[in-house]
C-alpha cells in the first residue's frame, strides 16, 4: 500500500497526461534514486522461492498484486536475478534490464490509474553474485542460508517495489531439502513435502517494508510459545556450539515478556506475531524483520539487543521512514529504549547514561560532526546515528518532561502506525504536544555538527 500523493498538475501538462507514460525508475528518494518505482502501489505478495544450497542458486516465481497510481505504458521493480518470463494479468510482457537492479515491465496493453493487475515474474540466479550500491554480503553457506536486507536487498529474492514507502502483506513458500527448516515473517500457513523436498509456507497479514521481510533455512531448534494470546516463533541454528545454542534458546525465549515489556511502555504492539531467529552465519549484527528479528549468538548480556529489534517492531516497521534519511526515528529510538529497559530493571538512569555518554563523547568531533538528521547515504547506520539519536531522545524527554514526552512517542506510533513518517513530522508532534517552541533544541540535537551545549534548554 501507498500514501497517495495529489500533487497540482498544471493546466498545459493535463493533456499531455492523457497518454499512459512510462512509470519512473525510482520512488523519489534522496539518497537511493532507483529505490522502489513510480506510478505502482504494490498490495500483495506471492513469493514462491526454491533454494539451492550446493549451488547457491535461488529460482522462482513470484506474483505481486499491483495497482497503477497513474497510466502507465511501462513500469519498473527492484529485481537483480536473471528474469525468464513476466505476465501481466496472465498475458506476456516484454521486459528488459536497462541496469541491474531495474526490471523494466512493458505489458501489452496500459494499465490505468487506479486499476490493479497481477504481475508474474519468474527467475533464477545467484544472489551472491549480485550486488548493488556497495551491498553484497547475501549470508549463506552449503547448509543454511538467512536472508538480510535492510536497507533495500530484497530484490536478491523477490522482485520488489523496494522502498518503505509502500509495504504489503505477503505469503513466503520457500522450498528446501526436507530436512532443513524455514523461518520467515508472521504466521506458519502449512508445510507440504514432496519427495525430497519440502515446501514451507509463512504469511504477514499486516503490511510490511520489502526490507523487513525474511526467510532463514537450516536446520533449527524451533520453540512455540503463546504469552497474553499472542504467538511466538523462535529459532535457533542447530550447528551453534551446544552452549552457545542452549544460551541463545534462554535469551530468545525472553521475546514475548520483553514485547510485553515494551507494551507498557508504548502501546499495543502493532503485530499478529512475535519471535526471532538466531543464525550461526554471523551476520555481525541483529535486524529487525517484522514480527521476527535475525539475530547473531545471543548470551545473558543479550537483553538489550532484543529490546532494541523488538522496539523496531514500533519504530521503523509500524512506523516506517519516509525517506532513509529519516533512520533517526529507527534507530535513535530503538537505541533509547534500550536505555530505558536497563533503567527500568534497576540499572543507571537514562538520564545517567545521557550524562555519562555526553562525558566519554567530549573530544570525539569526528562523532558530533554527523548531521543526524540526515546522515547522508553512507552513513545511516553510523554508530552516531544510533548513539547521538538516542541521547537526543533522552534530552527531549527531559526538555518536555515525562507526560509530554511519553504521549509523543506513543501518539507518532499509533496515528501513523503501519505508515510512514519523516524527522520534521516528528518534531512538529513534539513541539504540538509539549507546546514548546523545541526548534533550536531539535537542531542542537539533530542539524548542528558540534556538540550540543550542556544546557537546559538543550534538555540537560
Ligand atoms: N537496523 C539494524 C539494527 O538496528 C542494523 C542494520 C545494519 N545494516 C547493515 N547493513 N549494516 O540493528
Ligand atoms: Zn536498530
Amino acid at each position: 500500500m501507498l500514501a497517495l500523493v495529489l500533487s497540482a498538475v498544471p493546466a498545459q501538462a493535463r493533456e499531455a497526461a492523457d497518454a499512459p507514460t512510462a512509470g519512473a525508475a525510482g520512488l523519489g528518494d534522496p539518497y537511493f534514486p532507483l529505490d522502489g518505482n513510480g506510478g505502482i502501489d504494490v498490495l500483495h505478495y506471492d513469493v514462491r522461492d526454491a533454494y539451492d544450497f550446493r549451488s547457491g542458486r535461488l529460482s522462482g516465481r513470484t506474483t505481486l498484486t499491483v495497482r497503477a497510481t497513474q497510466d502507465l505504458s511501462r513500469f519498473n521493480l527492484d529485481f537483480l536475478l536473471q528474469v525468464s518470463q513476466v505476465k501481466v494479468d496472465g498475458a506476456k510482457a516484454s521486459f528488459d534490464r536497462r541496469n541491474r537492479h531495474e526490471l523494466r515491465i512493458t505489458p501489452a496493453v496500459p494499465v490505468l490509474a487506479g486499476s490493479t493487475v497481477t504481475v508474474t515474474v519468474r527467475y533464477s540466479g545467484k544472489p551472491d553474485d549480485a550486488t548493488y550500491l556497495g551491498e553484497g554480503n547475501w549470508l549463506a553457506d552449503a547448509r543454511e542460508v538467512v536472508t538480510i536486507n535492510e536497507p533495500h536487498m530484497a530484490p536478491w529474492w523477490f522482485p520488489a517495489n523496494d522502498h518503505p514507502r509502500d509495504k504489503a502483506s505477503m505469503d513466503v513458500r520457500i522450498t528446501v531439502p526436507k530436512e532443513r527448516k524455514v523461518i520467515s515473517n508472521g504466521t506458519l500457513v502449512g508445510r507440504v513435502v514432496k519427495g525430497q523436498v519440502a515446501t514451507t509456507h509463512w504469511r504477514s497479514v499486516e503490511p510490511m517494508a520489502p526490507y523487513l521481510a525474511f526467510f532463514a533455512a537450516g536446520s533449527f531448534e524451533v520453540r512455540k510459545d503463546s504469552a497474553d494470546g499472542r504467538r511466538s516463533v523462535v529459532a535457533v541454528s542447530k550447528r551453534l556450539a551446544p552452549r552457545l545454542r542452549r544460551a541463545s534458546m534462554t535469551m530468545l525465549r525472553e521475546t514475548p515478556q520483553l514485547t510485553a515489556w515494551l507494551e507498557t511502555q508504548l502501546g499495543p504492539y502493532p503485530f499478529a506475531t512475535t519471535g526471532g531467529l538466531v543464525t550461526s552465519l554471523n551476520p555481525g549484527f541483529a535486524l529487525e524483520n517484522q514480527t521476527r528479528p535475525v539475530y547473531p549468538v545471543l548470551g545473558p548480556g543479550s537483553g538489550r539487543l532484543l529490546v532494541h529489534e523488538l522496539a523496531h517492531q514500533w519504530f521503523g516497521n509500524s512506523v516506517s521512514v519516509d525517506r532513509w534519511r529519516d533512520i533517526w526515528l529507527n534507530e535513535g529510538f530503538a537505541t533509547f529504549m534500550e536505555a530505558r529497559w536497563t533503567e527500568s530493571t534497576g540499572g543507571p538512569t537514562a538520564d545517567e547514561w545521557l550524562s555519562d555518554s555526553y562525558d566519554a563523547l567530549a573530544d570525539n568531533t569526528a562523532f558530533w560532526q554527523l548531521r543526524i538528521a540526515d546522515p547522508g547515504r553512507d552513513r545511516i547506520f553510523d554508530s552516531a546515528v544510533y548513539l547521538r539519536g538516542a541521547m537526543a531522545v533522552q534530552a527531549l524527554r527531559n526538555r518536555i518532561g515525562e507526560d509530554a514526552f511519553w504521549t509523543t512517542l506513543r501518539t507518532w506510533v499509533t496515528s501513523r502506525a503501519g505508515g510512514n513518517g519523516t524527522v520534521e513530522d516528528f518534531r512538529a508532534l513534539a513541539a504540538s504536544v509539549s507546546g514548546q517552541d523545541l526548534a533550536a533544541f531539535f537542531d542542537a540535537w539533530l542539524v548542528g555538527t558540534t556538540r550540543p551545549a550542556r544546557t537546559a534548554a538543550n534538555g540537560f
